[in-house]
């Protein structure tokens, strides 16, 4: 919620998710599992840790709409007024999450069907076709029944529609399905010739002569038409969108000027959030790093930055994360002392204005009870309740943040489009998965300290010094000529293998690889070298390798001495067109080829890796970081410790130091600030322990000594 804030003296324009004020702290409040009794004692811990919004109803349907002709408000009428009197505020789920039985065996057709034709019970929850009529009426009904009773409650300060789309059903292969699917194929394609045209049927006899003869992808012989599979992907996220935007558009019609947002979950591949978030008043992740991963919190910061760029900037709000363990994995292991309140401080660290949780009060029944809580089994006595305590209390003082923003120093793009078509079948190698593609080079960015925004390719990239992208299988011809023209005014490009592929039909574009990067990145491709599992190639650095290709395949991926990095996954033989080589495979068929380039074009330049570097990444990229001046938020910063930097509207920044390792660490400053978490004034460093982390307000440029 941009609001401008007028006083007597000053117009000042906040940037806050909501009417709330400060930072955000609370969780998923599932009070229908508990007596009424129980909710007063809730709402009196609630204020001792500081809690100030509570999401709930996010699975109340049964409760609210016991069958189709009659609803149950009072328990909810009495829980708004119960927060509004403790001042808790009330983000409201539209409950649409998980249809009631009754619904259900009145229409069961609206249960979700597999490709195998397995329709699925009901039992669990999301067990709905995103493209049933019968679903998206109810749904919509009991959206506009909510929004109509509580829009004027002053409890009220969020909308929250249904719960996580995706998560549990993406897609859903039944005759509901087929008819949404031919209607959006229409609305795409026009007519049935483009259609066959895009989804080049005259491959293996697939040619239609009528829309109604098409179906969802269901299980087949063999391999199914990749531009059919593609098109599903891009209809299964729109088809989740379009009930979220019914829900919505009700919400934006009954109840103008609250805000509305749907909890994501991270770098989801079904759901293209770069679509879906025009349609978010403002983002909301779900996140569950693993503590069992020494370098979750890497993941993490990945994510973080993802949803702070889905709205340019702007701040989010982290929905969900676990106070300690989650139920959900084979192994689920709790954050040791420290963890939670580290990484909940990485969410702020990276734009985010408020922490909340699954769940508030620690369920007792049903497949979440051995979830942490806010409120643990144990009650106020366990450790899990001090840390509640001790965190909401440090979140009030560093409320001040709330509407600062950070900036990336670098643009990483990100392509839903292109991450689908990259993923299907039948490639030179089904190791080239986007998200591991992608890590090695986020993971060296992390490694040092330089934070980067998402961009999704029709982004300008003017501001930028320096653009990532790791991979772009599928690349349209206006996307390339916007890169082109960025490198040629001077921007830095670097591109990552098996791009410039295909076009957004999956055709590969003619006159060799990488298409229509060729004379961008000034290469060509000959043959994708693609590495077998457990083997690596050497690369050589310095580009002094012999010339030429070996013919020796049986010395292939032996790495010789002196070699200095190692590929995996994927090379490529290429040949040079201009541009200069950087680094030379050194082992293998491919060895004294080139595999890393550097092409001049106009005023910039444009890097490729013809390989995938894995945890070498780093190296290739510092040429590129050197060149374009991206560096460090603060330079020296010692391993393990992050530093992001948000600024605020008055010129104030806020520099989060969070320390992710198990050893004390000294971090120089350059400016002398305070620590908004103990109140001290820093010197000309800070001392952090393991897992510690500090908040230091440095003022603003004209106000420092
Ligand atoms: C997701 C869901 C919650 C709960 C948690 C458990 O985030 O939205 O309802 O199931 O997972 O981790």
């Amino acid at each position: 919620m941009t609001a401008t804030v007028t006083t007597d003296r000053l117009t000042v324009t906040t940037d806050r998710l909501t009417r709330v004020p400060g930072l955000l702290y609370g969780g998923d409040w599932n009070p229908e599992q508990w007596p009424e009794q129980v909710w007063a004692e809730d709402v009196k811990l609630m204020a001792e840790a500081g809690v100030n919004l509570v999401t709930v109803g996010v699975f109340s349907w049964a409760r609210l709409q016991p069958d189709a002709d009659s609803w149950d408000f009072g328990w909810l009428d009495r829980l708004f007024d119960l927060c509004h009197r403790h001042g808790v505020a009330v983000d409201l789920a539209t409950a649409t999450a998980s249809p009631p039985a009754w619904l259900v065996r009145a229409h069961p057709e609206l249960l979700p069907v597999t490709a195998d034709g397995v329709r699925l019970e009901f039992g669990s929850r999301q067990h709905y076709c995103p493209s049933s009529p019968a679903y998206r009426e109810a749904a919509v009904r009991l959206t506009r029944a909510l929004a109509e009773r509580y829009r004027h409650h002053p409890a009220l300060a969020l909308w929250h529609i249904h719960n996580e789309y995706g998560d549990h059903v993406q897609e859903c292969f039944c005759p509901d399905s087929a008819v949404d699917f031919r209607r959006w194929l229409r609305e795409r394609h026009g007519g049935i010739e483009e259609l066959n045209r895009s989804w080049g049927t005259a491959f293996w006899s697939q040619r239609y002569t009528s829309f109604e003869q098409i179906e969802p992808p269901r299980t087949a012989p063999g391999p199914v038409n990749p531009t059919q599979l593609l098109d599903w992907r891009r209809f299964c996220s729109d088809a989740l969108l379009a009930l979220h935007r019914a829900e919505k558009a009700v919400l934006d019609e009954v109840s103008p000027g609250v805000p509305v947002t749907t909890n994501f979950m991270s770098m989801l591949k079904a759901l293209d959030y770069w679509e879906w978030s025009r349609h978010e008043d403002l983002v909301s992740d779900d996140a569950y790093p693993d503590p069992a991963d020494p370098r979750a919190h890497v993941n993490a910061a990945m994510n973080y930055d993802l949803m702070r760029s889905l709205k340019g900037g702007r701040p989010w709000l982290l929905m969900e994360q676990a106070p300690s363990a989650v139920s959900w994995r084979p192994v689920n292991v709790p954050k040791r002392p420290g963890l939670y309140r580290l990484w909940s401080l990485q969410a702020l660290a990276r734009g985010a204005d408020g922490v909340l949780h699954f769940q508030w009060r620690a369920s007792v029944a049903g497949a979440e009870k051995f979830h942490s809580a806010m409120l643990p089994h144990r009650g106020t006595a366990a450790r899990g309740w001090q840390e509640t305590v001790r965190l909401g209390a440090e979140l009030r003082r560093l409320g001040e943040i709330a509407g600062s923003r950070l900036r990336g120093r670098a643009a990483v793009l990100l392509d839903w489009d292109s991450w689908w078509a990259l993923e299907l079948d039948d490639h030179p190698s089904a190791r080239m998965r986007w998200p591991e593609l992608l890590r090695p080079w986020y993971a060296a960015l992390h490694e040092r300290g330089v934070t980067v925004d998402f961009v999704p390719p029709t982004a300008g990239l003017d501001g930028y010094p320096l653009v990532l992208a790791p991979n772009l299988y599928l690349l349209d011809t206006a996307t390339a000529d916007r890169l082109t023209a960025y490198v040629r005014d001077g921007g830095r490009l670097v591109c990552g293998p098996f791009s410039g592929i295909a076009d957004r039909h999956d055709h590969i574009h003619p006159g060799g690889h990488p298409g229509p990067l060729r004379e961008l990145l000034g290469i060509v491709v000959d043959e994708h070298w693609p590495i077998p599992d457990g083997a690596t190639t050497a690369v050589r650095l310095d580009g002094a390798a012999p010339d030429g290709p070996r013919s020796d395949g049986a010395e292939a991926h032996a790495e010789p001495h002196g070699a200095d990095l190692r590929a995996e996954r994927w090379s490529e033989w290429i040949e040079t067109e201009g541009a200069e080589t950087l680094a030379r495979y050194a082992s293998g068929t491919l060895a004294g080829l080139p595999a890393v380039t550097r092409n001049r074009l106009g005023a910039g330049t444009a890097w490729y890796l013809s390989c995938h570097l894995g945890a070498d990444t780093g190296r290739v990229l510092d040429l590129p970081l050197a060149e374009a001046g991206v560096g460090a938020e603060l330079p020296d910063l010692p391993a393990d410790v992050e530093a992001t930097r948000r600024h605020a509207a008055d010129g104030r920044q806020y520099l989060f130091l969070l320390n992710h390792g198990g050893v004390e660490r000294r971090v120089p400053l350059d400016t002398p600030g305070t620590d908004l978490l103990t109140g001290a004034a820093t010197g000309d460093a800070v001392t952090l322990a393991p897992l510690g982390a500090a908040v230091l307000r440095l003022p603003a440029a004209e106000e420092r000594p």
